[in-house]
């Protein structure tokens, strides 16, 4: 199997990550934090030891500023509903996936106003995010009650790099959090909380990570206090009915998923031991392969920047003479070649693309663990699928 959906899921995981695993649920399954047996403390140890590999990742000055989540919606959910009220304002990318639409569609209802600032070039331009077009569009979008702004990194449809550092840099100056989406950033670019400006950063485990699925985090600046999702155990302040007022217990009630987070932990120290600047390296090189692969063939549209640095690893395409999802099954069935073929649950950015009446696209996504051979591979079995149509042997 060629695996190429690494937008939705990474695959497979370094081994260490298997290992981790195996051993966290054999050697210590207790509960993080409720007691003082050996089972309960290695599970303890064993998710602070992620947290400080986490902070270390993504230059977070104190760890315990991070707390796990199911994924990067619920960290994206915690921070969007832990902070926006009814009256407030919010600033939000035009290509966001819907676990950032969604909650604020939902907030809506509720009386909280979205403006929503285009990212994408304009037609005919080269396929980057201009910095000055964007700060522009986020000054006038700004109004006295607006309380957040929230962009992807990188869009998990075209692949497309966000000017993060000057929109940061723009929301500092105006006193206005930035939430990140790093869904499809965590693990495959340098992440750095300080030096972008960064006030909440919503992460996966499960993908650029090689954790396992069901993990995930959000980084919460000092001092930036939100109303939990959810209350309950902790562990902690026991004797009290209220919330923790502070630190991750604030946010993670119930018990912990310690196996996962530990496996996890070994998906980050194995990006830490590699380099990030590696990966992201390796995967330019790849996905630069693969787009100058697919611009041979005719009939394939290719979305998002041109290969350079303002582009991650995931590659959208059309096929001029068959459908995406039929595409998709045949690369599966007929290749053994995994990738994703529909709207990726972000409406927003196929409206913009013209993409979204038409069913949308199909996403190749490289991760760091594939080769030029994988590439090759899947430039191959499209170029076979797209010729098979036209010249009638596929209809
Ligand atoms: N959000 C994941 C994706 O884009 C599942 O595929």
């Amino acid at each position: 199997m060629i695996y190429l959906d690494n937008a939705a899921t990474s695959w497979p995981k370094p081994e260490r990550v298997y290992i981790a695993a195996d051993k966290a649920l054999r050697e210590f399954s207790g509960n993080a934090g409720r007691s003082g047996h050996r089972l309960s403390m290695a599970a303890g140890r064993a998710i602070e030891e992620t947290r400080l590999l986490l902070a270390r990742l993504f230059n977070v000055p104190n760890p315990k500023n991070i707390c796990f989540t199911l994924n990067a919606t619920d960290a994206l959910n915690l921070a969007i509903k832990g902070i926006l009220r009814p009256g407030d304002h919010v600033i939000a990318g035009s290509m966001e996936h819907n676990s950032v639409a969604r909650p604020l569609e939902a907030l809506r209802a509720i009386g909280v106003e979205c403006t929503k600032v285009n990212v994408l070039p304009a037609a005919g331009t080269e396929y980057t995010t201009e910095p000055n077009a964007v700060r522009n569009a986020i000054r006038s979008a700004l109004r006295p009650n607006t309380k957040l702004a929230v962009f992807n990194h990188v869009s998990n449809v075209t692949g497309a790099e966000n000017p993060i550092g000057e929109i940061g840099a723009l929301c500092r100056e105006q006193g206005i959090p930035l939430l990140v989406d790093a869904a499809q950033s965590a693990g495959t670019k340098p992440v750095d909380v300080q030096k972008l400006n960064i006030d909440l950063l919503a992460f996966p485990g499960h993908k650029g990570l090689f954790g396992p699925q069901g993990t995930g985090g959000l980084y919460i600046r000092e001092g930036l206090i939100l109303s939990p999702l959810r209350e309950g155990g902790t562990g902690s302040r026991s004797e009290e009915l209220t919330q923790p007022p502070s630190g991750p217990d604030r946010y993670e009630s119930g018990t912990m998923n310690a196996a996962g987070i530990a496996a996890l932990g070994e998906g980050v120290r194995f990006i830490l031991e590699q380099g990030i600047e590696k990966i992201e390296e390796h995967e330019a090189a790849l996905s630069s392969r693969l787009i100058r692969g697919l611009q041979e063939i005719p009939g394939i549209k290719i979305y998002g920047p041109p290969p350079g640095p303002h582009r991650s690893g995931v590659v959208s395409v059309t096929p001029e003479n068959i459908e995406c999802a039929e595409a998709e099954l045949i690369l599966d069935d007929s290749f053994g070649i995994a990738v994703r073929a529909g709207l990726h649950c972000a409406p927003d950015a196929h409206r913009l693309l013209g993409t979204l009446a038409s069913g949308g696209t199909i996403r190749i996504s490289i991760g760091y663990l594939n080769t030029e051979a994988d590439i090759d591979n899947c430039i191959e079995a499209l170029r076979s699928i797209v010729t098979d149509v036209t010249s009638g042997f596929l209809s």
